[in-house]
């Protein structure tokens, strides 16, 4: 058998072990796993990965690439946000095709690939997001068949018009029930939260308080609500759920005692709810931070990161959605006209590496397992991505164990003209990276091209 590459001399790493072995690669896929293969295949390709960790890349399984929102547009796409994906050593994304106006799903879908198509330089697919269920509903068993099979309700948004109440959210865990789908929910308590924003928005309070009111009118009780509830819709339905940027301890709390209930529900959470606090808030440029949900207490990270170690969160994604300073300042004080979201991709891995695996909360395997293996294994793209093994993809990025690298958004591959981590010093970044054979990334440089990312379709879920 001839190889085109062998990534030589590593310590392979994967969600259940640690060995050393060279990694064949022929065409798009892994060839072969063993010692010393460079012997047997003369003229493949040498990567040297002594010293090196070859894992299997990561996926981020939650990301808005230009995402209209908010009154602006959000300024990483396909182009800037696949690079960044590259850099970071994550070679899968999943977007939500969210529909504006009176699209149907399959209009959403079809703008979603024409954003993706010739600019994507990793891998691609896309949540489906039900926001009017009168109507969209008739679409659902056509687009699962047609490979997506993940869905999303927000429970929020009223004004842009995405938000879903009780029946629809009930109703779609019905049908993806049926249908082998799974239902991703965007969980805050929406009445109780504008009552809350309503009770704060006087123009005194935000002079004095300015951006720290994103933190006073989402107390931990608005998500924790949230996921009680839609833990109570799975389980009466027997669907399949899946909490999104869960923050809160109350919220891994809940999906703990769910999962060990039988109720079919999962929940991920972000690299910012790890590493980040509601204390920025409180800086000159606190405004840059807000997202929605917002930043919680290190009381939550601690709870989350256990959650991460113990199993009831499923993975850690970004949420990526990047406004620039200039986006930003559309805010003018008011806290509830900042566009919400930040840069996260390029910076996912080397986060939870650095504050995972060397500030031993999670091993090596545990950091794997939850930003590669777990994370295909729940979007059902497993074992095609998220492992090191024959016959799956050869996505694989080589990281340093311990060298460091001083974030700079200057240097990032994102659009954005900041960072929520500028200065921070961060192990884990992508030395080389490779995507279906092809290598992206090479000396922690992008070697990609656009239009080489390929969507991926998905088959529906088998029931649990
Ligand atoms: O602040 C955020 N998260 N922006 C993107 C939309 C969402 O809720 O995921
Ligand atoms: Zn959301
Ligand atoms: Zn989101």
């Amino acid at each position: 058998m001839t190889l085109d590459t062998i990534i030589s001399g590593g310590r392979l790493v994967t969600a259940s072990q640690t060995v050393r072995a060279d990694v064949g690669v022929r065409g798009e896929r892994i060839a072969v796993i063993g010692q010393d293969l460079a012997k047997a295949h003369p003229g493949a390709a040498i990567v040297d990965a002594r010293d090196r960790y070859v894992i299997p890349a990561g996926l981020d399984v939650h990301v808005h690439l230009e995402l209209p929102f908010c009154g602006t547009v959000s300024s990483d796409d396909y182009d800037s946000g696949t690079r960044a994906a590259a850099c970071g050593g994550v070679t899968t994304v999943i977007d939500f095709a969210i529909p504006y106006g009176n699209d149907s799903l399959g209009q959403a879908v079809d703008n979603w690939h024409a954003r993706a198509e010739g600019k994507a330089c990793v891998d691609y697919c896309f949540h489906v997001a039900i926001t009017k269920w009168d109507r969209h509903h008739r679409e659902i068993k056509g687009l699962v068949k047609r490979g997506y099979p993940t869905f999303k309700q927000f429970m929020i948004y009223e004004k842009e018009g995405w938000q879903a109440d009780d029946a629809a959210i009930y109703g779609a865990l019905e049908t993806l029930r049926d249908l082998g789908g799974m239902l991703l929910v965007h969980a805050e308590s929406s009445r109780v939260l504008d009552l809350l924003i309503a009770r704060h928005h006087k123009p005194a309070e935000m002079r004095k308080h300015g951006a720290w009111l994103h933190v006073v009118t989402r107390p931990n009780f608005i998500e924790a609500e949230a996921i009680e509830r839609v833990i109570r819709w799975t389980r009466v339905t027997g669907g399949r759920a899946f909490i999104v940027h869960m923050s809160t301890a109350e919220g891994a709390e809940l999906i703990r005692q769910a999962m060990h209930a039988g109720v079919n529900i999962v929940a991920e959470t972000c690299a910012q709810y790890l590493v980040l606090d509601d204390s920025v808030f409180k800086k000159k440029d606190g405004h840059l931070y807000a997202t929605c949900p917002q930043l919680k207490t290190p009381a939550d990270q601690k709870r989350l990161w256990a959650g991460l170690k113990a199993g009831e969160v499923s993975n850690v994604s970004t949420d990526t959605c990047t406004f620039t300073r200039k986006q930003k300042a559309m805010w003018k004080g008011d806290w509830t006209k900042i566009p919400m979201g930040m840069p996260g991709t390029e910076t996912l891995m080397p986060l939870v590496y650095t504050h995972g695996v060397l500030e031993n909360r999670l091993t090596v395997n545990q950091f794997v397992d939850r930003c590669s293996t777990n994370p295909a294994k729940v979007m059902g793209l497993y074992p095609k991505k998220g492992a090191l093994a024959v016959g799956s993809d050869a996505d694989i990025t080589i990281i340093h164990p311990t060298r460091k690298r001083t974030v700079d958004w200057r240097k990032l591959q994102t659009n954005c003209d900041w960072s929520p981590f500028q200065g921070w010093e961060l192990a884990g970044f992508a030395e080389h990276t490779f995507c279906r054979g092809t290598q992206v990334v090479r000396d922690y440089k992008f070697v990609g091209r656009n239009g080489y990312g390929q969507f991926l379709k998905r088959e529906p879920f088998a029931a649990a």
